[in-house]
């Protein structure tokens, strides 16, 4: 059973995942992901979440561990997406007298993935603001839609004044994960949430307008202490203002030269007193912690290669994921290669242009093949407009 503790009446029962290879087929997880899950024993007792469905057997495990011969009169449904969602029908054949705690926009999406007897007169419907009584505890349920899909709401619990935040506060990595909170959450949030930080802002005010002491989230580690500092991150991050000073280099080189040209740029900021300097090969980097530290530093410089009339694609892809995911409010520099018709640099600044609250700084640099003296002066002329922007 899981060591993980809340409160003698709210349990963990939630399940780590240490195989999957990519979570939502795209993001990679070394230190794998969990997937959270809570009973509130009461009167009413009440299930937060099923979990997604490679964790099924272990969860009912923890359930049954948790429930005995119990048998929970609610099951609270925060978010569809299927890593949550997946067991709702199961326990809902297993259990024919549960309550299944929804807003309207959830009601209208259940039927989408599952085929529930008797769904609308099983169906509890809240909406902004309202509560519903357990017995000792009260639960309190916000809209939080778009955090990270239309239907999701977070449930603050007044009696000890937890907030089930859905997504909201998640990370990558098993509860077990021996690692930094902020890196693996950060990424987590710019990659999956972070197209959406109006909506996050807007959650975060009505959290403001709750007294919290415990933060459960869906994914991640339980938040009990220092809880301004993870809201803190959230306030930054939600806001697309840079989190920390430094200069990330993005690369798309085929035969290198691009690479060198970039690397050669790194050494040059450090020089010049740049206090960070993170240097990415796209074509041999995790796209997640690439947009990561793009979000994370104030400024970036994006170097690539001229390939079939266009950019070498690994560029397009990473301007591709930076446009979906809101990009903003950043210093841009730019360097182009091309053995004989340059046209990256073009192509990248109109994709730039396209964003918002983006500064092209400094020349466009272009190297026509191998980096040559005028290339060396070129990118020195970018890196001191890069550190006095
Ligand atoms: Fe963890 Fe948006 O599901």
């Amino acid at each position: 059973m899981s060591k993980v503790t809340i409160s003698d009446s709210v349990l963990y029962v939630g399940v780590d995942d240490k195989t999957l290879d990519l979570f939502e087929s795209q993001y990679i997880v070394p230190n794998g992901v969990s997937y959270n899950s809570y009973v509130i024993l009461d009167e009413k007792i009440t299930i937060m979440d099923t979990v997604d469905a490679r964790a099924t057997e272990p969860w009912l495990e923890n359930l049954a561990a948790v429930l005995g011969d119990n048998k929970p009169a609610y099951l609270v449904v925060s978010h569809m997406e299927p890593d949550h969602a997946a067991n709702i029908q199961k326990l809902a054949e297993m259990y024919p007298e549960m309550q299944i705690v929804v807003n309207a926009k959830t009601l209208a999406m259940l039927p989408q993935f599952f085929a529930i007897d008797n769904l609308k007169d099983r169906a509890v419907v809240v909406a902004e603001g309202d509560t519903l009584s357990l017995g000792s505890h009260t639960l309190q349920f916000f809209m939080a839609p778009m955090v990270h899909w239309p239907e999701v709401m977070v449930t603050y619990e007044q009696a000890e004044k937890i907030l089930f935040s859905a997504d909201g506060f998640g990370k990558f990595g098993a509860l077990d994960a021996d690692e930094d909170w902020a890196c693996e959450a950060r990424r987590y949030y710019m990659n999956i949430v972070g197209k959406y930080g109006a909506q996050v802002q807007a959650l975060l005010k009505k959290a403001a307008t709750l007294d919290i002491q415990t933060i459960c989230p869906l994914h991640g580690p339980i938040l009990k202490e220092d809880l301004g500092y993870y809201i803190g991150k959230y306030q930054v991050w939600s806001s697309y203002e840079p989190e920390d000073e430094g200069v990330v280099i993005a690369y798309a080189s085929i035969h290198g030269n691009t690479g060198k040209a970039a690397k050669q740029l790194a050494e040059m900021l450090q020089q010049k007193g740049a206090k960070k300097v993170k240097v990415f090969d796209l074509s041999r980097s995790d796209m997640a912690e690439v947009i990561e530290d793009i979000y994370r530093y104030d400024k970036l410089v994006l170097a690539c290669a001229t390939y079939d009339g266009g950019m070498f694609p690994v560029m397009e892809d990473l301007l591709y994921h930076l446009k979906l995911k809101n990009f903003q409010n950043r210093k841009v520099g730019l360097v182009q290669n091309g053995s004989w018709g340059p046209i990256a640099g073009k192509q990248m600044a109109a994709q730039l242009e396209a964003m918002k609250k983006i500064e092209i700084v400094g020349p466009l640099v272009t190297i026509k093949s191998t980096v040559k003296p005028e290339t060396v002066a070129a990118l020195e002329q970018l890196a001191d407009a890069m550190i006095q922007a």
